[in-house]
């Protein structure tokens, strides 16, 4: 059990990815504070599968490009779950739209879901550590994106790829406190996101054919290198950006 005895807040986590980390973190023994936009039978259902493996669990709804958001899932969790010792920026959102014709609020939903919540939760997070004189860990979650050029995504590949440039910067200023910072970069995982690639018979197996394992991800398969990320084990490992893509950008 790597996670035994730990606190962790996932945002985002009502499906997919954020839903897959946090059922790994709870089959290695973690406490799961689940936040997604809306309290709903989906984050009913991850507490219920987080509390089968006999962990706690607590759902926050909030929107995490709102500050004052932030502060209630912050609060609300020390309050009722304790002081957490980990944090999962997972939340995000990807829209497809020719460059020429992103709005500027277009760019401003998808950035700040996608990097500003990330910055805004984890600064939160390090000041309550900080202060407490506690250690901690971060996972962000950035994207194959950051190193591979889909089209549509001049405003989500960037906020993706600035998450890499967030996680060794803030890893930098928090080292001494003991808090650890890491990002990982997933490929194709099988979430409602990308459910219209992988039901495309026509763009499915384009995308396949340039994945070593040819095969699309699990949200599961994500969810244990975050654990393993988060966890001890991982003790010396900070500032790092890691693709967990079946081998797509190495191909
Ligand atoms: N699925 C993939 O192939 C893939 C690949 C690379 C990166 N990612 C990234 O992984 C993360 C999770 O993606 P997914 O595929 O599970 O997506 P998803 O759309 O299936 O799930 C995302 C969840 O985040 C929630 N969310 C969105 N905006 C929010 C906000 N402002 N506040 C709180 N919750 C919010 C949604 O309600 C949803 O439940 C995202 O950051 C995404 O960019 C996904």
């Amino acid at each position: 059990m790597k996670l035994k005895g730990k606190i962790a807040i996932v945002t985002g986590a009502g499906q997919g990815i954020g839903r897959g980390i946090a059922e790994a973190f709870a089959d290695e023994g973690a406490d799961v504070v689940i936040n997604d936009l809306t309290a709903d039978a989906r984050t009913e259902e991850v507490a219920t599968y987080i509390r089968s493996k006999g962990r706690r669990a607590l759902v926050v709804a909030g929107n995490v490009t709102k500050r004052e958001d932030i502060e209630h899932l912050f609060d609300t969790a020390w309050k009722e779950m304790g002081p957490a010792d980990i944090l999962v920026n997972n939340a995000g959102i990807e829209t497809i739209i020719p460059f020429t014709e992103i709005t500027d609020q277009q760019w401003e939903d998808v950035t700040n879901t996608n990097l500003k919540s990330e910055w805004m939760a984890s600064q939160t997070f390090c000041k309550r550590l900080i202060a407490e004189g506690r250690k901690g860990s971060i996972v962000n979650i950035g994207s194959i994106q950051a190193a591979r050029v889909l089209p549509g995504r001049t405003h989500y590949a960037p906020s993706k790829l600035a998450v890499e440039a967030l996680t060794r910067n803030i890893s930098a200023e928090v080292g001494s406190h003991g808090i650890r910072v890491n990002c990982i970069h997933p490929g194709l995982i099988d979430t409602p996101m990308i459910s219209w690639v992988l039901q495309s018979p026509d763009i499915l197996p384009l995308v396949e054919a340039q994945i070593s394992l040819g095969r699309p991800g699990k949200p599961s398969e994500v969810g244990t290198v975050a654990a393993f990320l988060a966890s001890d084990e991982a003790a010396y490992v900070t500032g790092q950006s890691l693709y967990v893509d079946g081998g797509w950008v190495g191909k």
